[in-house]
């Protein structure tokens, strides 16, 4: 795993921006994985601004959805990827899949989602957050660490996390889809990126802690090609924060 501390929040952008694009100039950038929430917004306004044509061309597949709520509610992740995703970095919409969290569908959105992601020839970089319960995707606590694409109750320190975009706790979800921990480390490459204090512990958890489900991210620990991209509040509570300094700033120049 390679952790990558920079001054800010734009930084940790531009830098996960430029593995993506590195990506698509080798032609190996098929399917991208893309994360809804705060996090990843200033990896998509880097990758707006660049405006690379090997990003237009890819296919999208977002982590999850909530259930219940109507695809054209704003918060809803279709609307927010169709939104923040699609449009900025011009995506084609037919190209760029959701799970589908209609309550009359759940049964099987799980199994038609794996199927949609192995059909486009896998994920071949995944953009992750971390919340504060050390989900990723909202593979909460205690998620399978072989989980693929299925529903899951959300922990109320996430709806609380996460009532800052709804009008009040009431209507934030409770239920979501979300693809599996398993289907997150089947991706050729994720790259996770946490700003702020409040993801410190989660952060310390994920990239030095031991494997666990209590912490979900920790799974990434198993991926053979998984970059932590945080800001010094985010890197706050990492006991090797030098030496992760030290490491990047001597990394070989054909290391990528
Ligand atoms: C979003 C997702 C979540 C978020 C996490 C962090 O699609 O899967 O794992 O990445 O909840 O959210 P923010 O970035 O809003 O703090």
């Amino acid at each position: 795993m390679q952790v990558v501390i920079t001054t800010n929040e734009s930084t940790a952008g531009e830098f996960a921006a430029d593995i993506i694009e590195r990506r698509a100039h080798a032609g190996a950038l098929r399917v991208i994985g893309v994360a809804t929430g705060s996090s990843p917004l200033p990896v998509y306004d880097a990758l707006a601004r660049r405006d690379l044509a090997g990003v237009r061309a890819a296919r999208a597949f977002a982590l999850d959805e909530y259930v219940g709520l109507p695809a054209a509610h704003p918060e809803s992740y279709r609307s927010v990827v169709s939104r923040e995703v699609t449009a900025r970095l011009g995506l084609d919409p037919e190209r760029v899949h959701v799970p589908d969290g209609s309550v009359d569908r759940l049964s099987t959105a799980g199994e038609r989602y794996e199927n949609l992601i192995a059909l486009a020839g896998g994920i071949d970089v995944q953009i992750l957050g971390i919340g504060t319960t050390g989900h990723i995707g909202f593979n909460e606590p205690t998620s399978s660490l072989a989980s693929r694409t299925r529903v899951k109750t959300l922990t109320e320190q996430t709806r609380r996390d996460n009532a800052r975009f709804f009008p009040s706790l009431d209507e934030v979800p409770r239920h979501c889809v979300t693809q599996g921990l398993g289907t997150i480390l089947d991706a050729r490459e994720v790259v996770l990126i946490a700003v702020g204090s409040r993801k410190a512990a989660a952060v310390a958890a994920a990239v030095e802690g031991p494997l666990t489900s209590m912490c979900p991210a920790s799974v990434l620990q198993l991926h053979p090609h998984a970059t932590v991209i945080v800001d010094e509040a985010a890197a706050a509570e990492l006991r090797l924060r030098s030496y992760y300094t030290e490491v990047f700033a001597h990394r070989p120049a054909w290391q990528v």
